[in-house]
Order: C-alpha cells, then sequence, then structure tokens
C-alpha cells in the first residue's frame, strides 16, 4: 500500500475547509526520518496558514500539523523502528507536508524520544504551548518570585501552560476567561484569582484587590489588551504572544510611559535552538514530577478534522485538542 489519508486543504482563505485525501505516503530523504502518526496537536497557528496570513504561502493542497507524535515507521541510523518518537519544530504543516497524516516524513534533528512517563496525546500537544509559556514568562517578561501575573486567555493551550508555570515559580496568578465553565479547572491548575469576562470587568476586578500587575502575558489582544494596560504596576512588562481575539488593540501610550511600563513581543520561531532546548529539558523534567500538566480537553479523528477545528474556534476547549487518524 503506497497511499495514506491526510487533512488538506485545496485553498487558502475562509472559505477553505479541511478535507481528508488520499497521497502518496512520504518517502524519507537521507536526513529524514519516516514516522507512523498516532496524534497531532490543533493549533491557532493551522488556522492563520488555512486562511493564507502566514508569510510562507505552502503549495496546494497543503496538509496542515505542526506538531505529532507517532512511531518510528523505519529505523534511521539511531531509532529503532517502532520507537515512540514526539516531533517539535521544522517547520512542518507551514512550508512542509505535516502532521495530519497517517504518516510524516521529518528531519531527524526534530525528533525526539517520548518520554516513558507520556502518552501519545499528551506528547503531541505540549510542545508548543508549553515551550511559549515557559520562554515568553521567563526570558521576555524577567518573571520573579511575588510577581503579580495576568494571564489572558488562560483556558487556551497557552494559557493553561502559563497558570501552572508562574504559579510554580512563585507568582500571584490571576487569569482570565470568557465562561464560567472554566472557572474551577483555572483554580484546580493554582491560579489564585479567575476573572470570568462573560460577567465580570477585567479594570474593576484588578482594582478590586488593591493591587496591580507586573506582568502580562497576552494571548488574545483584541480590545482586551487596553483594558490590561490600565491596571500595570510601575515597570510593567506586557508580552504580546497571540491575537486570538484580534490583531488590532487601540494602545493609549499614557498607560505605558506613566508607568515605564512596556510591551514586549515574543515569537517562539526566533528563539535560539539552544534556548529552546533548555526550556524543553525543564517541561519535561516538571511533567515527570507532576509539576506540570498538559490537558488534553478533546480528541477527533482524521475524519472529523473540520468539527475539531470548529470546535477549536468555538472558544469551548481547555487545554489541547488532538487529531488522531
Ligand atoms: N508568538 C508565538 O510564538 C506563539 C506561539 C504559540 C501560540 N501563539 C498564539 O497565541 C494565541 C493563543 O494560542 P493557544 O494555543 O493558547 O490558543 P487557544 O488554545 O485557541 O486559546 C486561545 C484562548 O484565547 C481566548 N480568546 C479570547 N477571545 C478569543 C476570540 N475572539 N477567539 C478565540 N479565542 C479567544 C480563548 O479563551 P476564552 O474564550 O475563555 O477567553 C482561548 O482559550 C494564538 O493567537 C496563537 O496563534 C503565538
Amino acid at each position: 500500500m503506497n497511499t495514506m489519508k491526510a487533512v488538506q486543504i485545496n485553498s487558502f482563505g475562509p472559505e477553505s475547509r479541511f478535507i481528508l485525501n488520499d497521497v502518496p505516503i512520504p518517502r524519507p530523504t537521507v536526513d529524514q526520518v519516516l514516522i507512523k502518526v498516532e496524534a497531532a496537536a490543533l493549533n491557532p497557528l493551522d488556522n492563520i496558514i488555512r486562511l493564507g496570513h502566514f508569510p510562507i504561502p505552502a503549495k496546494l493542497p497543503h496538509t496542515l500539523g505542526t506538531e505529532g507524535a507517532g512511531i518510528v515507521a523505519e529505523a534511521s541510523e539511531d531509532l529503532k523502528k517502532k520507537e515512540r518518537v514526539f516531533i517539535s519544530g521544522g517547520g512542518l504543516g507551514i512550508f512542509a507536508p505535516g502532521t495530519f497524516a497517517q504518516y510524516v516524513a521529518v528531519d531527524r534533528r526534530f525528533v525526539r524520544l517520548i518520554p516513558d512517563f507520556m502518552g501519545f496525546d499528551e506528547a503531541a500537544a505540549f510542545g508548543l504551548v508549553s515551550l511559549t509559556a515557559w520562554l515568553a514568562l521567563r526570558d521576555r517578561a524577567g518573571l520573579k518570585e511575588g510577581d503579580r501575573a495576568l494571564i489572558l486567555g488562560g483556558g487556551g493551550g497557552v494559557g493553561h501552560m502559563a497558570i501552572q508555570l508562574a504559579r510554580n515559580w512563585g507568582a500571584h496568578v490571576i487569569a482570565t476567561f470568557s465562561h464560567p465553565a472554566k472557572v474551577e479547572k483555572a483554580f484546580g491548575l493554582g491560579a489564585h484569582q479567575v476573572i470570568d469576562l462573560s460577567k465580570q470587568d477585567l479594570v474593576e476586578e484588578v482594582h478590586k484587590t488593591g493591587h496591580g500587575i507586573d506582568i502580562v502575558l497576552d494571548m488574545v489582544g483584541g480590545d482586551l489588551l487596553p483594558k490590561a494596560l490600565i491596571v500595570l504596576n510601575p515597570r510593567a512588562r506586557v508580552i504580546s504572544v497571540g491575537y486570538s481575539g484580534g490583531a488590532i488593540s487601540p494602545v493609549n501610550v499614557v498607560d505605558l510611559l506613566r508607568l515605564s511600563a512596556e510591551i514586549r513581543g515574543f515569537n517562539i520561531f526566533m528563539v535560539e535552538p539552544g534556548r529552546l532546548q533548555e526550556a524543553l529539558g525543564s517541561i519535561l523534567a516538571d511533567i515527570q514530577e507532576g509539576r506540570l500538566k498538559v490537558l488534553i480537553d478533546k480528541g477527533f479523528p482524521f475524519s472529523e478534522a473540520q468539527e475539531a477545528f470548529q470546535y477549536l474556534l468555538s472558544r469551548k476547549a481547555f487545554g489541547k485538542i488532538v487529531l488522531r487518524p
């Protein structure tokens, strides 16, 4: 059998849909490993690529999926057949065919063994979001013990990791959500205060505490970011990670300059490989020792990729969504 199922898009733009196509099984080059995919993580980045907003246009039809986990299908120099592996990095699903397929050929440098304590779903889903939260909080925000950290979009992939890491590192953690169903889960992850934006106002709720915010991790943007700027402490750092709520945020510069506060961007694709490796080691140790949990909200078969994608956009998930062949 030389063909496999792959979740593809045939066009870019808002009308583009995920289609399950029969495509040839990739033939790995000498630098690549062929992996039989067991789980692949869904990310907002897949939507950005689908819409055609990513600067590097993929060839059509395009197989999405930037992360995944599975077993080695063909032994390579240092990997035995059937070893459990996950994929982190390598541009899959962006400019190369991605992980939403039964098989994927991956540059060996981006393939790592799955530790025994991890299942395929977790291994597929933890990488991008935990690395983003870890590096944005530690390297861009310089989070330290005692900081008051505000996590915007706390129930998302990045947000649920950020709540736990900030709490573990000694911060006072406040997280926002847009649905009451997420509140208990957020406390369960260690948030000290939860703001339910469906019935509470961010500015009012922070003011009630009598304290300002030292660090904002912003995955939402839109009209939420300007509100966060109203509740800052002197020399606060606001890290712009994503814009799930809209890319345009009107910023009042007076909110920043009067407090010597700053907004910084974060882009995981600009992080040095050595630093990524250090962060990954720390994250895996935290997961192994139970200090960090990867929440898998729901799994969908490849044949229901469109439903999975609608579920991501519905904002009902808390944590990650995975696709399985
Ligand atoms: N810069 C980087 O290197 C980097 C790396 C990874 C991800 N990102 C970006 O960071 C953002 C978050 O990623 P993620 O994986 O955490 O995404 P996610 O799992 O989809 O979570 C996004 C969260 O944002 C909240 N949200 C608020 N308004 C929203 C809206 N209008 N539409 C959708 N969600 C809304 C949702 O929670 P509530 O509805 O409860 O508020 C949701 O839980 C995305 O924009 C992603 O592209 C950037």
